[in-house]
């Protein structure tokens, strides 16, 4: 796979016409664009469209769906339908909502004739942090290891792979198996900012450490001169990775 298509550029902006902006200025320099809750909630279903007739052609969406599994399941169909690339759900929505959502898409997918969707699983979000896993959600575990148990949870119910930090990237790809697909956001070029970002990796060391795709937003959305941002970081990781 040429190692542009593992850059995942998030469209992390308000307005379709925002979107559809960077879609047409970014689409050469990426793999997939990932299209959050805001974007979605703000703009609705809508928005796949419009960033694939804008030259999309893979979609990521990440809408980290959590319910009873007969809901995602339903989410899950509609994902399908959307025709999009690859979707996220909450691992911790438990064994049975994750098989059962897996299911249900490949299904949907069957019965259009299409590819199914990979499904990738939201371990502990990175705004929860050892204390809170302790004191709020009571959870006892080492916040790693209870990443780690979540990742072959997911696993075992079939789902394609995690969003992990790149720094996890090795222990799960060890305890998972190397197939299984560890995606990467809070990456930052040295020569970009990290606002914040507190544990960022740059894009050659994700991939070094085994990270399969790597999300980017503001060190390319951001950037005054964004093609040019998107083209620094690909001549790093091609120089990195012949
Ligand atoms: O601008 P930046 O590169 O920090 O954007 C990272 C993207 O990855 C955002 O869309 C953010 O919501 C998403 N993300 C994250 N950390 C996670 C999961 C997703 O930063 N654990």
């Amino acid at each position: 796979m040429a190692l542009r298509k593992k850059i995942i550029i998030a469209l992390d902006v308000k307005t379709e016409e925002q979107a559809v902006d960077l879609v047409k200025e970014l689409k050469d320099y990426t793999g997939a664009f990932k299209i959050g809750l805001e974007l979605f909630n703000s703009i609705g279903p809508r928005i796949i469209e419009s960033v694939k007739d804008a030259g999309a052609e893979r979609i990521f969406l990440d809408g980290k769906f959590h319910d009873i599994p007969n809901t995602v399941s339903g989410a899950a169909r509609a994902a399908v339908r959307m025709g999009v690339w690859m979707f996220n759900i909450h691992v911790s929505g438990g064994f049975d909502m994750m098989e059962s959502a897996r299911l249900a898409a490949h299904e949907e997918a069957e019965r259009l004739k299409i590819d199914p969707p990979l499904m990738i699983g939201v371990t502990v979000l990175t705004s929860i942090g050892q204390d809170t896993l302790h004191s709020q959600l009571k959870i006892n575990s080492d916040l790693n290891d209870y990443v780690l148990h979540l990742a072959e949870l997911a696993r075992q119910a079939g789902l394609d792979g995690v969003i992990a930090s790149a720094r996890e990237a090795k222990r799960i790809k060890e305890s998972c198996g190397s197939d299984f697909l560890v995606v990467t956001p809070g990456i930052r070029p040295s020569w970009a900012s990290a606002n914040d970002q507190i544990r960022i990796i740059t894009p050659h060391e994700a991939l070094e450490n085994g990270s399969d795709y790597l999300i980017i937003g503001r060190a390319i959305t951001s950037a005054s001169n964004k093609v040019s941002a998107a083209e620094k970081i690909i001549a790093e990781i091609e120089l990195a990775h012949p």
